[in-house]
């Protein structure tokens, strides 16, 4: 029997963790051939931590230097580090508030993924449903998509569709978002580990439609 070998992830976030929370889970379930080797945050007490810990998954803090939308570039070289150390080929940001430059980009080729809650090229930067929503735009939805240096910007690799209602508000759109988000990010991390069989030459074949 050919053994499956599980793709090696580390997730980044700042914040909640949601998105983190429902990728763990698949992987608990048997049904995301993924090992979360690290979980790193930029924020001291950012509940994504805690999450990891309560998966048992190996975490750690990140001070992100002086910069607000960026982490130091030594910081950014220190994090590539941890990252190769836990031996990780596919980067998931996950909430992730700070844009990376070339050290990560450099280190990790196409391996490194977003999630945005708007039907990108559409509505980048912070709280695209309220967003779609001032625009009166009557569909919005979530994106995945490889990261570069731009904000919530670089190639697109899968999208779920959200209807926005007549009596919706900033809240009960985001968090159908949300909901949708937590279907779309493990499978396209599952599309990933398909084709991973052991080296990161094959992470990042995304295959271009
Ligand atoms: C998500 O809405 C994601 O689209 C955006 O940041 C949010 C993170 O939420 N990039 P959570 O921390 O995963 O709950």
């Amino acid at each position: 029997m050919i053994q499956m070998k599980h793709l090696p992830i580390g997730i980044l976030g700042s914040g909640k963790g949601s998105n983190c929370r429902a990728i763990l889970e698949r992987i608990r379930s048997g049904d995301l051939s993924a090992e979360p080797r690290l979980v790193v945050s930029d924020v001291l007490d950012a509940p994504i931590l805690d999450m990891a810990r309560e998966f048992g998954v190996a975490n750690a803090y990140l001070p992100p230097g002086r910069f607000r939308t960026r982490l130091e570039p030594e910081v950014e070289e220190q994090l590539v580090q941890m990252l190769h150390d836990a031996g990780v080929e596919l980067v998931v940001l996950a909430g992730f508030m700070r844009v990376l430059h070339e050290p990560m980009l450099k280190a990790f080729p196409r391996r490194i993924i977003n999630i945005h809650p708007s039907l990108l090229p559409k509505f980048p930067g912070l709280e695209a449903w309220k967003q779609a929503l001032g625009a009166g735009e009557t569909v919005t939805g979530c994106t995945v998509h490889y990261v570069d240096e731009q904000i919530d910007h670089g190639k697109i690799l899968a999208q779920k569709e959200v209807k926005i209602l007549p009596n919706d508000t900033a809240e009960s759109l985001h968090a159908r978002i949300q909901v949708l988000e937590h279907e779309l990010y493990p499978d396209v991390i599952a599309e990933f580990s398909k084709r991973y069989g052991g080296s990161s030459q094959q992470v990042g074949s995304w295959p271009d439609k």
